[in-house]
């Protein structure tokens, strides 16, 4: 069932009950006070009467005519007066009663005797009801009359039936109108969502560049709309990496494999001398090399991304480590007369992986040294300011203009400057450093000015102390 038809029958059965519950109880209500208000008069006009036949000195009274100049509101035409004797029988009663006689009861006479007014409804066939009051007149303890003064119900009946029919034909017609109002402001307050369904399903077509445009931006729609176009981003820029990186992927790939397949061509066309084909083979061998480097990289980030590189986390002396790799890349400076020396050290220990950390480092050292001039200066320090260790790799070479700076760290990304400077590399080691500080709860930065050098700086959470 539509939420639409949903939302409009829950609150319609709501308003239902609320309106029938109202309408009932007002019913009720009305109807109590009106039959209080005819008790009251009639217990007002029975209190004048004894009042009256008291001031006579209880004379019985002759005759109507009598009767109506001692008591004028009896002419009123809604209430009638009759007077019994002790034994229950009527000595006299006003004109207004025509159709018939209205005994007094039995109750009322008994009532009468313990000197009790009695309140009683009577019903006669085809007529409204009427309404009594029997009040005694007693005199030194015995009883001398029974006044019982009588109304029709009539048009209190009448009230309450119109008020009836008007309740009747009111509330579903409220009823009927509040739907359409509820059925109406329900399908306002779900059309953006019909209008989010719709985008969704262009979406799911395949159309990445769709995006939801709701002018409430701060209400629940508007945040679910703000919610769904920031998921559809992230949808888009990572589709986008991933063709991305596909492609360059592929590309990186098929360099080498065009290389081999243009050499290992050439030597086969004629007859040549073996150092010929050594020398061939050699290359492919050197091709081969770069492409099996490129694959491990990318199975080893592949599995980083599904979270299946296992890390064993031991605390490590940066210290020993920063030393060992400073070993190694002096080598690597060596051939190229660049200078690998070391900066401040401090002591510091960290919760670590040794291997991969010794990869992020050496890394970073491989780069200084590679993207350096001949003649220029490495320079790798390690601090600690008592929450983090701080490595730093700083170099005097061809440097990073500021719009590359960020993209350094996107797979295969390699700038123009470092693709001039040398053909080695394939612009994956930086994002496999930057995995790595970060699984260590680290960062990895740069700083750094196109021709004149950049210091990466790598800042990893201390081990806590052992107690
Ligand atoms: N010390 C540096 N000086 C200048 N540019 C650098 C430096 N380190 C990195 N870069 C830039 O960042 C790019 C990415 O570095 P990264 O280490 O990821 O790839 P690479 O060194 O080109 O190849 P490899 O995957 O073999 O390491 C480099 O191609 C270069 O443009
Ligand atoms: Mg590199």
């Amino acid at each position: 069932m539509p939420l639409r038809v949903r939302l409009t029958l829950w609150y319609g059965s709501a308003l239902a009950m609320v309106l029938i519950t109202f309408s009932v109880v007002l019913y009720v209500i009305t109807a109590r006070n009106l039959r209080d208000d005819v008790d009251e008069s009639l217990k007002e006009t029975a209190a004048t009467a004894v009042r009256s036949l008291e001031e006579r000195g209880f004379l019985p009274l002759l005759d109507e005519e009598d009767l109506l100049s001692q008591f004028p509101e009896l002419a009123r035409i809604d209430k009638f007066f009759q007077i019994f004797s002790p034994s229950g029988t009527i000595t006299i009663r006003s004109p207004n009663i025509k159709r018939h006689e209205v005994p007094l009861s039995q109750k009322a006479l008994e009532t009468a005797f313990l000197g009790q007014s009695l309140f009683e409804t009577t019903k006669y066939p085809n007529e409204p009801q009427l309404r009594l009051i029997s009040v005694p007149i007693t005199y030194r303890g015995s009883l001398l009359y029974i006044v019982q003064v009588g109304t029709s119900m009539e048009s209190i009946e009448d009230t309450l039936r119109r008020f009836l029919i008007l309740l009747i034909v009111a509330v579903p017609i409220a009823l009927a109108v509040s739907l359409a109002a509820g059925w109406f402001l329900a399908g306002r307050a779900l059309r953006p969502v019909d209008a989010i369904t719709l985008a969704a399903q262009r979406i799911a077509g395949g159309d990445l560049s769709q995006r939801l445009t709701m002018q409430t931006a701060s209400d629940e729609i508007g945040r679910l709309a703000g919610t769904f176009n920031n998921m559809i981003g992230r949808l888009e820029a990572s589709f986008r990496q991933i063709r991305q990186f596909t492609s360059d992927a592929s590309h990186e790939l098929r360099t080498p494999l065009t290389v081999m397949k243009g050499e290992t061509e050439l030597v086969l066309r004629r007859p040549r001398p073996l150092e010929d084909y050594h020398t061939v083979l050699e290359s492919n061998l050197e091709e081969i090399d770069r492409m099996t480097r490129i694959v491990d990289e990318l199975l080893f980030l592949s599995r980083a991304d599904m979270g299946a590189v296992k890390m064993e986390l031991l605390p490590v002396s940066l210290e020993t480590l920063v030393e060992d790799i400073h070993r190694q890349a002096t080598l690597l400076g060596q051939d190229r007369t660049i200078a690998v020396v070391l900066g401040a050290m401090m002591p510091a220990r960290v919760q670590g992986d040794e291997l991969r950390l010794r990869e992020l480092l050496l890394n970073l050292v491989e780069n200084a040294v590679k993207y350096s001039n001949p003649k220029g200066t490495v320079t790798i320090s390690l601090m600690t300011d008592g929450q983090q260790a701080i490595v730093s790799v700083t170099d005097q070479g061809i440097g990073i203009a500021p719009d590359d700076q960020h993209k350094i760290f996107n797979r295969f990304f390699r700038t123009d400057e470092a693709r001039a400077h040398t053909k080695k590399g394939t612009g994956l080691g930086l994002a496999i450093c930057s995995w790595i500080a970060e699984t260590h709860k680290g960062r990895i930065s740069v700083q750094s000015e196109l021709g004149r050098g950049s210091t990466f700086t790598v800042t990893l959470p201390l081990a806590p102390h052992p107690a």
